[in-house]
């Protein structure tokens, strides 16, 4: 007999299929679905890289495909793609009305779905995801990195967008080395996927006040993980998506190259702006900075760096290192 697992794997194939199909061949899905992707300027052939697909507005469609080609509700509930509550015992599909993401294990199988609502409508959520099932662990699990994996190893980069638009928008542009947390916050287990490709990463977050947080957590942990970073948030609310669909691929990988930051200029840069001519918040901005230094493993990297925050502020090597010796009982 199959496994779970096995079914679970199955499941997904024949959703992304179903999904896909809604998309490009039913009146509901070209009119609503299609358009919105034309809308957002996707081609074809990138629509299809990525499989996106269209869950219809009835209420059960999937579900109800799926039951007839015999999948158990029971299974089907524990896809994550179905629920079964009592009022409604022909069951309810997760996503309805939305253009779906396929979110693909590292060796390109489905394991779960993000989906979005075609309108910007503040009443619900712009984003839905599977839930956490026994194939899918969103903690473990890095959008594109099936598609871009070889262009990651080939670069011996790998660029860290926000969104699943931003990864499809660059691969539009050319630039195939793009992977994204995708509303998680970056984990461990994500970094040690990437690690597998190259130890090189650049953060390209929305410049907002969500992204400046986001990247000031990701820079610690991938320091932790004795990866190189640099990063460079969009200015005037762009993201890696609507920046990439104005400006030419060579552009935007210059821009890249070229506007990336280390990390040591990139917070002092904010946290300066921050503390403005208050010589206190300046230290803690200073103190904030050899806080993440701390995160580094090898001795003579965190060296480098803390001669870099030395020259930088003018400050003695010495009293840094005894800050950094501070910041690494405190994390110890
Ligand atoms: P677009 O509006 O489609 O361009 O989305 P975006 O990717 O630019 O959205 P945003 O920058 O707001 O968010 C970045 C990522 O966070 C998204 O791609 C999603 O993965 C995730 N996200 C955003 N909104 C939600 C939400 O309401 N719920 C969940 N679960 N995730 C979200
Ligand atoms: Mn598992
Ligand atoms: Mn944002
Ligand atoms: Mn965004
Ligand atoms: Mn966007």
């Amino acid at each position: 007999a199959q496994t779970d697992r096995e079914l679970l794997f199955k499941i997904h194939e024949i959703a992304n299929d179903f999904f896909q199909h809604q998309l490009f061949e039913t009146e509901e899905g070209t009119s609503i679905a299609y358009s919105y992707f034309k809308e957002r300027e996707l081609r074809d052939d990138i629509i299809k890289k990525f499989q996106l697909g269209y869950s219809p507005e009835q209420r059960n469609a999937f579900t109800e495909y799926a039951l007839n080609k015999g999948y158990s509700k029971g299974i089907l509930e524990k896809s994550g793609l179905s629920i079964f509550p009592e009022n409604a015992p022909n069951g309810l599909d997760r996503f309805r009305e939305r253009v779906l993401f396929p979110i693909h294990s590292f060796s390109g199988r489905v394991l779960g779905f993000g989906a979005r609502i075609l309108k910007n409508n503040i009443k619900t959520a712009k984003y839905l995801n599977s839930p956490e099932t026994e194939i899918y662990h969103k903690s473990s699990v890095l959008y594109g990195l099936s598609q871009g994996k070889q262009a990651i190893s080939k670069a011996n980069l790998c660029l860290l967008v926000e969104g699943y638009m931003d990864v499809i928008a660059l691969h539009q542009s050319g630039i195939e080395n793009v992977v994204a947390s995708s509303g998680t916050a970056l984990t461990v287990d994500q970094i040690k996927l990437i690690k597998r490709l190259t130890e090189n990463v650049t953060i390209l977050f929305d410049g907002d006040p969500a992204g400046i947080k986001a990247s000031f957590r990701s820079i610690d942990l991938l320091l932790a993980e004795e990866m190189n970073i640099r990063i460079l948030l969009f200015p005037d609310g762009d993201d890696p998506d609507s920046f990439s669909r104005k400006h030419p691929q060579e552009y935007v990988e210059e821009f890249i190259k070229t506007q990336a930051n280390d990390f040591i200029d990139f917070k002092a840069e904010i946290l300066l702006k921050e503390a403005g001519d208050d010589p206190i918040r300046k230290a803690e901005a200073i103190r904030d900075i050899v806080k993440s230094v701390a995160f580094v493993k090898n001795a003579l990297k965190q060296e480098v760096y803390l001669k870099e925050v030395a020259t930088k502020f003018g400050l003695s090597e010495q009293s840094l290192f005894n800050e950094l010796n501070v910041q690494k009982q405190i994390q110890s």
